[in-house]
């Protein structure tokens, strides 16, 4: 089907309710011509089948470049998410190293520790889950995966990614990054303009980190910047400090905002199914007074809770878009030069085949079921799949057991809220706001 520009604006606005309107008349499988016919025809994949078969197309056959150029303005042109083939894989080597194994668990005790002091909550308290969040995230990425420690440049950085990240989620601003023309520097007052100073400035305070780290050749840090600074290529080639800068800046706007509007949806979804909440509490009273971010991290209950908000909002819809460079099978249908194929998480997601009442929040689907990893993928899959995952669900059950533990809360509005657009994530309307309405077992964590 051909899209017209208000549907495409539909589509940038309120993209959960297009793709199901699109699949309930269609079915698992279509295409969409956004803006006009001369536009590449973009295919959107839901059965498990497919999903499998598009994550297996070896890379070679595939451009990920032209259908990821969205992001080209704010990570730059060598991130990750721009690479391909060698680039790229060698990019995810490195990359990956400090968010597995051993590494990640280290980080358990800083981000309890940093939840506790962004929350310093009385009774009463009235609280923007959706403000909270990002600043949590956004500590933890800088502190624990950068090894920024709170000063200056930490402080400054962290305001700047944060107005960044508020402009450029502002449907406006949205719409330019979907339109290159649109993208003029027509001064500092144009949206533009003001979104090319602010990045700059930002760039400014990560080169002189870079700078820095480079001069002080300290050898006993294991943060990604050093592990990236000291990484040699098969070449013995150094990385160079556009290189860096643009894996520091994917890294930081790919890491915190979404895992920040995670959380938002999970403290709205806890607490609107009070049976839900309770159970989590009870599970958690049984680790006692001081338990540590291991034992957390293995509760079921939490576990499923998280999986169960992932799937019911996977914030990211779709995979990373892949363009057919010559021709490409997937589930016996032939797919020409040009197409653009989208694994799509959020219909997958809300298959009823693969789960019954799929708009039901029901945690105990995880503990009753394991799903193959194309039926569910909020974090999409194969070799392009998000290398964060296993740190964000880390990070999630600890942030929720922090201050589930430690508050009682409840929802300010008693009101259902919606799914909308914000940049690349899709968040609750309206913000949740909540009360402290009671404090529990002050510094448990
Ligand atoms: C709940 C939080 C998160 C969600 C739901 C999420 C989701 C995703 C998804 C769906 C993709 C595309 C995968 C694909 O195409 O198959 C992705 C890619 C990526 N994510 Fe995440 N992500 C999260 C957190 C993080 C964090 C914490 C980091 C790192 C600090 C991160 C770094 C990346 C990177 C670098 C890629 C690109 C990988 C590549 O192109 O090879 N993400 N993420």
């Amino acid at each position: 089907m051909t899209v017209s520009l208000i549907e495409t604006l539909r589509l940038i606005v309120n993209p959960t309710k297009f793709l199901e309107d699109c699949a309930a008349k269609y079915g698992d499988c279509f295409t969409v011509r956004v803006l006009g016919i001369n536009s590449p025809p973009v295919v959107f994949f839901s059965s498990p089948q497919a999903i499998a078969e598009c994550f297996a197309v070896p890379a070679k056959e595939l451009d990920f470049r032209k259908a990821t150029h969205v992001f080209q303005p704010l990570f730059g042109d060598k991130s990750i998410v721009l690479q391909e083939g060698r680039s790229h894989n060698r990019h995810r080597q490195l990359l990956m190293l400090p968010f597995h194994g051993d590494r990640m668990t280290t980080y358990g005790e800083v981000i309890c520790q940093i939840t506790e002091e962004v929350t310093q909550w009385t009774a009463g308290t009235s609280v923007s889950m959706q403000q909270v969040m990002p600043d949590i995230t956004l500590q933890i990425i800088l502190q624990v995966v950068f090894g920024l420690t709170p000063g200056d440049r930490f402080q400054k950085l962290k305001e700047l990614l944060s107005s960044l990240l508020e402009d450029v989620t502002t449907p406006l601003y949205s719409s330019l990054f979907f339109f290159p023309p649109l993208q003029k520097d027509l001064g500092s007052w144009s949206p533009w303009g003001q979104f090319l100073r602010r990045r700059k400035e930002i760039d400014q305070l990560i080169y002189a980190e870079i700078h820095e780290r480079r001069l002080s050749n300290d050898t006993s840090r294991t943060d990604i910047l050093s592990l990236l600074i000291s990484a040699r290529d098969d070449n013995g080639q150094q990385m160079t400090d556009v290189e860096l800068r643009d894996q520091l800046v994917s890294l930081l706007l790919l890491g915190y905002e979404t895992t920040a509007a995670v959380l938002a949806w999970a403290f709205y979804l806890i607490h609107w199914n009070e049976s839900v909440r309770e159970k989590l509490i009870e599970e958690l009273d049984t680790l006692g007074d001081k338990p540590n971010p291991e034992a957390i991290s293995q509760l079921p209950y939490l576990t499923a809770v998280c999986q169960e908000i992932l799937r019911i909002h996977p914030i990211a819809l779709i995979a990373t878009p892949r363009m057919v460079k010559d021709k490409v099978e997937i589930a016996g249908e032939k797919y020409t030069t040009n197409t653009v194929l989208v694994p799509c998480i959020h219909l997958a997601h809300h298959c009823p085949k693969t789960y019954p009442e799929p708009k039901q929040f029901k945690p105990e689907r995880f503990l009753n079921q394991k799903f193959s990893p194309y039926e569910y993928l909020p974090f999409g899959g194969g070799y392009r799949g998000c290398i964060g995952a296993a740190f964000s669900l880390y990070e999630m059950k600890l942030v929720l057991a922090t201050i589930l533990s430690r508050f009682q809360l409840t929802l300010l509005h008693r009101r259902p809220v919606r799914p909308v657009r914000r940049g690349i994530t899709i968040v609750p309307s309206g913000g949740v706001r909540m009360v402290v309405t009671a404090l529990r077992n002050q510094g448990s964590i």
